[in-house]
């Protein structure tokens, strides 16, 4: 691997973090598996030889614990996800070289080769520890079926990582009261021999992996913490039947163990590049060009909550089996609904399925998503903003232009004018494709977007300010060069948004008269000639009406609260989870019909309840707390003093909205520690919307509540 700018000589690969087989896609996956398409396009631009690779991850506790509520095997229940995320994807142009699964031979069979040269290398070894287990039915409780406390920060937390609080790793039998997810009841922990990979004799590698390692500054930097701390060794086998055997010397299976499904699920990274390989043929793409030898430019776009996996575990296993360790990791931050977050269980979410079913374009959605933050920025979705920004900057701004360009030369020229480019307009676009590379080399999807645009706004100024059409009879030599110039950005236009709106891009290369592939055509492409003659252009694309967005909206909250009545209902029989992995659960409005939780029979004495202090505080700053998805720092004024609050509404509230917010403190807690942040008080909240409490009078600030 080299860390010479982009384009290199070498053979990168971009991958995006596999889907578990276990649920339906919606927008908050399509984020990732856009943006990573359009990097990947966007490097095939610069020249780079590159292959864009994924798979479904079928293992581990995520299926194993959604299939057993459908009551299916999790091998059939994750064939069906997978098929159906193998047609889904293209649907959104998300084009990849090859697409498997984990549970295919391909797979299988490198998992255990690697897992042979880590034990070989003398990388794994044997340990008793303490698993959770069901008593009641007799079955070990691995990762997802069990839950309990949070050694690190007390927060809710499932058996291998702290997903409501400080979104640590953990390792089995460290939660705490342990409960079944199975059966409800608690759980008790029992001794079992496991299998345990050294990663802390990798620290040293790892210090220096770390300052090597591009990307987003949040892959960059959270590891940090993990890689100077403590770096315990990692338990990579379960007692499960669902996943690969645990490739012992014992034989396959030594002792009923399987891999952890976060072994093999990047391994997938390594098997899907070489399926393409072998597909593709060697000398078009050679898989061990990338993953041997200290080879290629291996890219990895993930969610932010996977960021210690591509950082740690999976760097240190490359490194110990003498694989490629990844140039670069770009982690995506969440996506919210209206400002809310995404709930697949309450519905609140737009599914892949729905939004094609509604007959958007896919590029529309394509673009909002690569282009609407930084790729590490959370990304609110409603229908609104994605009506303003395709509006105004693809209707308003490309299409505007394109359509107006193009027309006007096919009128009055037949094509393009006879004329060569000016040097004002072809040195703009020099800038455009320097801005593109750049962004390329930064990570910065959102900059290959806006190379693209800003051409385009520039193309719309120019030909507003020169006026051919007034210019056609006062100066026709003017006004032929304006044109000339005009449809020269249509063709660079089409080359710089490929990557983003890759039809609306080939469309617009066909409207040109453009010979062969957008796809294919490199940066240089955009300084091409275009061709002499070409037809009336089509309108690339079309505006989204005001009802349209009234009428979507309005099919939303029908939908989420049609579910949480649904999901009331069903709560008096069944309070399990069949959320997917990436829930950020939150209740819906007051006007569903739910009954309240029963008040309990133990009263408190009043001496009982002075003894709380509450306190009237106005938010004065708030800010989100890096590396934990729900939590936000606040600074509050309680009237005595500003005090520091860390509170879990990150994603249930927008945090830029927060200052200025009357509240409602218990002052009188005993300082915690969240996330490495104290939190001097809490913040009072109503249910799982975490409506905050307010006063409706003017009560001054730091008033005491009786
Ligand atoms: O968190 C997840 O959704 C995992 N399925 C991601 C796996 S990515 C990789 F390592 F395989
Ligand atoms: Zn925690």
């Amino acid at each position: 691997m080299s860390h010479e700018p982009f384009p290199t000589d070498g053979t990168a690969v971009v991958t995006c973090g596999l889907p578990y087989a276990n649920g339906d896609l919606h927008v908050g996956h399509l984020r990732g598996y856009v943006g990573a398409d359009v990097f990947d396009r966007a490097l095939r631009k610069l020249g780079q030889r590159t292959a864009y690779v994924c798979g479904s991850d079928m293992h581990g506790t995520p299926i194993a614990v959604n299939a057993a509520e459908a009551g299916v095997s999790p091998e059939s229940f994750a064939l069906e996800y997978h098929e159906q995320y193998r047609e889904t994807f293209p649907k959104f142009d998300v084009e990849f070289d090859n697409y498997g699964h984990t549970d295919d031979g391909t797979n299988t069979e490198l998992t255990r080769e690697i897992v042979r040269e880590l034990e070989d290398a003398g990388y794994v070894y044997e340990k008793e520890i303490m698993v959770a287990f069901d008593p009641e039915e007799g079955q070990a409780l691995p990762d997802r079926f069990v839950e309990g406390t949070c050694p690190y920060c007390g927060a809710r937390a499932r058996g291998d990582e702290c997903d409501e609080g400080c979104g640590r790793h953990l390792e089995p039998g460290e939660i705490e009261d342990p409960e079944s997810t199975v059966t409800g009841n608690p759980a008790e922990y029992r001794e079992r021999t496991h299998k345990f990979f050294r990663v802390s004799e990798l620290q040293e590698y790892l210090r220096e992996f770390i300052d090597r390692l591009e990307g987003t500054e949040n892959a960059k930097n959270q590891p940090r913490e993990w890689i100077e701390g403590e770096l315990r060794d990692w338990c990579i086998t379960r007692d499960m039947d669902w996943g690969i055997d645990y490739p012992g010397e014992a034989g396959e299976g030594e002792d009923g163990l399987v891999l952890y499904v976060w072994v093999d699920a990047p391994i997938e990274y390594i098997a899907s590049t070489k399926q393409y390989s072998e597909r593709a043929g060697a000398d078009e793409y050679d898989w061990e060009d990338v993953w041997k030898d200290d080879g290629g430019e291996i890219v990895h776009v993930i969610g932010r909550d996977i960021i210690q996996h591509h950082t740690v575990f999976w760097p240190a296993m490359l490194h110990a089996a003498g694989y490629t360790e990844p140039r670069a990791v770009a982690a995506t931050g969440f996506i919210t609904i209206n400002g809310k977050g995404l709930s697949t269980s309450r519905n609140r979410a737009i599914w892949a399925r729905e939004y094609l079913d509604e007959g958007f374009h896919p590029d529309l959605l394509r673009y909002y998503l690569a282009t609407n933050g930084g790729l590490q920025q959370d990304v609110d979705f409603s229908w609104e903003k994605f009506q303003s920004r395709v509006n105004s900057e693809l209707v308003g701004t490309l299409g505007n232009f394109a359509y107006r360009s193009l027309l006007f030369a096919q009128r009055n020229y037949g094509g393009t004018p006879d004329c060569e480019v000016s040097e004002a307009v072809a040195g703009r676009i020099d800038e455009a494709v320097a801005a593109f590379r750049e962004a390329v080399n930064d990570y910065s999807v959102r900059g290959v977007g806006q190379a693209a645009l800003e051409l385009a706004r520039y193309g719309n100024e120019y030909i507003q300010a020169e006026e051919p059409w007034n210019l056609v009879d006062e100066d026709p030599e003017r006004a032929e060069q304006v044109i000339r110039d005009c449809v020269q950005l249509s063709v660079a236009l089409a080359v710089l948004f490929e990557p983003v709106a890759p039809d609306t891009a080939e469309r617009l290369w066909e409207q040109v008269g453009a010979d062969g592939d957008v796809h294919e055509a490199s940066l240089g492409a955009a300084h091409d000639a275009p061709a002499a003659e070409f037809g009336e252009p089509d309108e690339l694309v079309t505006k989204i009406e005001d009802e349209r967005v009234a009428e979507l909206n309005e099919k939303l909250e029908q939908r989420i609260a049609e579910s949480a009545s649904d999901e009331e209902s069903a709560d008096d029989t069944d309070d399990t989870d069949t959320d997917a992995d990436d829930d950020t659960d939150a209740d819906t409005d007051d006007t569903t019909d739910m009954d309240p939780e029963p008040i309990a029979d133990d009263r408190i004495s009043f001496d009982e309840f002075q003894a709380l202090d509450l306190r009237v505080g106005r938010i004065e700053t708030a800010e989100p707390i890096e590396g934990a998805d729900k939590l936000v720092r606040l600074e509050v004024d309680i009237g005595v003093e500003t005090r520091q609050v860390v509170a879990g509404i990150r994603q249930l509230h927008d945090v830029d909205a927060l200052p200025g917010k009357r509240v409602v403190i218990a002052a009188n807690l005993e300082k915690s520690e969240l996330f490495g942040v104290e939190s001097n008080g809490m913040l009072l909240a109503a249910g799982e919307e975490a409506d905050l409490l307010t006063t409706h009078g003017d009560a001054p600030v730091g008033t005491k509540i009786r």
